[in-house]
């Protein structure tokens, strides 16, 4: 019998990708998404990929009696990856309470289903901005924690702290929060990828875009940085190899392998790229251009961060395996497919 497991947020950037990476192993998936941010095709490329549908379920987790519902008609789960909740953090400073209601509350009804259900095991989607702007680089899991710049920040730190107490009291239900430096890139096939409603506010799809002549020019925030060339460093992590890092999770978690209840976990590449090294590299790679002009720093962006990831290749057995240069090259990929461009 295959296991199964419970993807929220399973249509969107991550969890699509994670999806396919747990059907290449054996698992079965259910997905729950409400879709706010993501569209419901991703069903199609998933089954294209990996010759599998999963099931799905349209609702919001903050929905208490919904996600009640879903656990009774479902029963037996094995394990869930959580990555269903908002995440743009210039909207969360405008709308803290929709972020945090959302954020946290879907967290709460999913362990308190966990708990009537008897789900052992629970991975989530953490961030490296609960480090804020670190004093030490590159940052290890003992590096302290710094209060959130933004609600957002905030929803992560505090999940992470729910999880720890939830664990700790739950006997037998465990959790890893893994934090996620920058994922970009798409799958080999370019049939899934990042899809940004609006004008995108990440770096990598606002330079696909550009390149795709969607967007006049980049806008490279700040070039007066205390970093080598002047522009932010970021450990840009490969969304694939992300999602096997939840796979690798999952397994760590049924195999009760874990040495805690709860355990977090660095997951990047322990290289920082600057800005500039980035846009530089994807005009290389892709033989491309992107206008970019420099302009002023942009409110709340933290100077140079990139992981130390020892903890994870050594207890996790994880590392990333993909090059910058692959990733760049997938982030084009699948922004030419989805625009049509030869
Ligand atoms: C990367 C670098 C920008 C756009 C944020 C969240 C984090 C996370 C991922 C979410 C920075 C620069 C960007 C542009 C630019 N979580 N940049 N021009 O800010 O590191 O992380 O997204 O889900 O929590 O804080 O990522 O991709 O926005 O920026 O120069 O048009 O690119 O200033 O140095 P960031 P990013």
């Amino acid at each position: 019998m295959s296991k199964k497991v419970l993807v929220t947020g399973g249509t969107g950037y991550i969890g699509s990708h994670t999806v396919v990476e747990l059907q290449n192993e054996g698992f079965e998936v259910i997905i729950v998404d409400d879709l706010s941010n993501s569209n419901i095709e991703v069903l199609d490329a998933i089954e294209k990929i990996s010759g599998q549908r999963p099931q799905f379920e349209k609702f919001n987790l903050a929905e208490r009696e919904k996600t009640d519902a879903f656990f009774e008609k479902y029963n037996h789960m094995d394990a869930i990856i959580h990555f269903a909740a908002f995440k743009a953090v210039g909207e969360s400073v405008e709308k803290p309470l929709e972020y945090y209601r959302n954020n946290l509350v879907s967290l709460m009804n999913l362990l308190e289903n966990m708990k009537r259900h008897n789900v052992p095991s629970l991975v989530f989607s953490s961030s490296c901005t609960v480090y804020g702007q670190p004093d030490q680089l590159p940052v290890t899991e003992s590096t302290p924690r710094k209060p959130a710049e933004s609600p957002y920040g905030n929803t992560k730190a505090v999940s992470e702290d729910i999880m720890r107490d939830f664990s700790h009291a739950a006997e037998g239900l465990n959790c890893i929060a893994l934090r996620y430096f920058n994922p970009i890139g798409a799958h080999p096939s370019a049939l899934i990828g990042e899809f940004p409603v609006g004008v995108p506010n990440n770096l990598v799809p606002f330079i696909t875009q550009t390149a795709a002549g969607l967007r006049d020019e980049l806008k490279i925030f700040g070039e007066d940085y205390d970093t080598p060339d002047g522009t932010a460093i970021r450990d840009y992590i490969n969304v694939v190899d992300l999602a096997k890092a939840h796979v690798v999770a999952i397994n760590r978690l049924m195999e009760k392998k874990n040495k805690a209840a709860y355990e977090f976990f660095n997951v990047g590449t322990g290289n920082g790229y600057s800005v500039m090294q980035l846009v530089k590299t994807f005009m290389e790679v892709n033989g491309v251009e992107v206008k970019y002009q420099i302009t002023d720093r942009r409110a709340g962006d933290i100077e140079k961060i990139w992981a130390d990831t020892t903890l994870a290749n050594e207890e996790l057995g994880w590392k990333a395996e993909k090059t910058l240069e692959e990733t760049l090259a997938s982030a084009w990929a699948w922004e030419k497919n989805v625009r049509n461009i030869k």
